[in-house]
């Protein structure tokens, strides 16, 4: 067990986790709001949309319009969710700072989020990191269900480390563990995140974990004991998966945030104006705000 981190690294991945499975079309406009409103909080990485098929996925639909609109600072990274070669090709001319190829531990999954199997996900990632490497975009790589599936159940760590070795051989130079349906607990939360470190170094593992059955922020505190310094959140908790029935969203930002801090570790984030970025989306699409730290900061304002 290594001592805790003076620092932690926070992905925000809430324009797109986050928003793509609300079923109501959410403006362009309000997008890139939140996004502008998440900078001004701090936020230095943002997961800003994906080019998918917009028949799977008709939220991100307006991808290239969000990616055109949001001001850009020198300072952040905008990630985008890139599946294969075509929408690497739609995704370049838009300016990501990063890439993110999204595979899977599951089998199961991999076939219903992207119609493939695991070893036919890799041979369409290959070429499109090694297009991004050449083009000097840095890459990262997600592991859904990594500690659980919604068809398969248990995940094995094995099944982990072998996509992430997977990943690794075609030049993915970070992986998140993901927790698609937010079912794991710090048992599997490290063992997962064991099974990455077999293959990569703690600096380039993060975990990315969905809060369903509310043990994200154990999760995150198990791992940040075996030394890692990356987080996925989402503001206000939004989100869920479109294949991955019942998920809800991922941890909320402002929770996460809260509890680095309290632990004495920094994260370079203003929690009130992330509190308002949250209250902001919330409202524009209707939603009761997921983030317990939000909605007691929120109470103590008001009264
Ligand atoms: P496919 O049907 O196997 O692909 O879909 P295809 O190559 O056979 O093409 C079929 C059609 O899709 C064609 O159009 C292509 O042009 C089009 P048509 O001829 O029918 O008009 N197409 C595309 N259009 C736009 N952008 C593209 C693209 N590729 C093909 N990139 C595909 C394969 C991956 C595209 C599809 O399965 C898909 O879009 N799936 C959506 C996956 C997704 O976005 N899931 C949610 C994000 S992942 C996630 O949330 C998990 C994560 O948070 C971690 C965690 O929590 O686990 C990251
Ligand atoms: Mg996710």
């Amino acid at each position: 067990m290594s001592a805790l981190p003076e620092k932690v690294g926070i992905v925000e991945v809430g324009p797109r986790d986050g928003l793509q499975n609300e079923k109501q079309f959410v403006s362009t406009a309000i997008k890139v709001e939140l996004i502008d409103r998440l900078q001004a909080a701090g936020i230095k990485h943002i997961e800003t949309t994906s080019f998918v098929s917009p028949k799977w996925v008709p939220q991100m639909a307006d991808n290239a319009a969000v990616m055109a609109n949001i001001t850009r600072r020198d300072d952040v990274v905008y990630s985008v969710l890139v599946p294969n070669m075509k929408g690497y090709e739609a995704a370049l001319p838009t300016g990501p700072t990063e890439i993110e190829v999204f595979g899977s531990a599951s089998e199961a999954f991999s076939r219903k989020n992207i119609n493939c199997s695991i070893a036919e996900s890799i041979e369409r990632f290959a070429p499109v990191v090694a297009a991004a490497r050449e083009a000097d975009i840095q890459v990262r790589g997600a592991i859904s269900c990594a500690l659980g599936c919604p068809y398969e159940g248990e995940i094995a760590p094995d099944k982990v480390a072998y996509v992430a070795r997977l990943m690794k051989d075609i030049g993915v130079q970070h992986v998140g563990i993901a927790d698609t349906i937010g079912v794991g607990t710090p048992r599997e939360a490290r063992a997962a995140v064991e099974a990455a470190l077999s293959v990569y170094d703690v600096a380039d593992v993060s975990g990315h974990f969905h809060d369903t059955y509310g043990q994200a922020l154990a999760n995150i505190h198990a791992v940040l004991a075996l030394g890692i310094r990356q987080f996925d959140a989402s503001v206000a908790g939004l989100g869920g998966c479109p294949y991955a029935k019942g998920a809800t969203g991922n941890v909320a930002t402002e929770d996460v945030v809260y509890m680095l801090h309290g632990l004495g570790i920094e994260t370079g984030i203003d929690l009130d104006a992330l509190v308002d970025a949250g209250a902001f989306i919330s409202e524009a699409i209707g939603r009761r705000n997921g983030s317990k730290v939000a909605n007691a900061i929120l109470a103590r304002r008001a009264g």
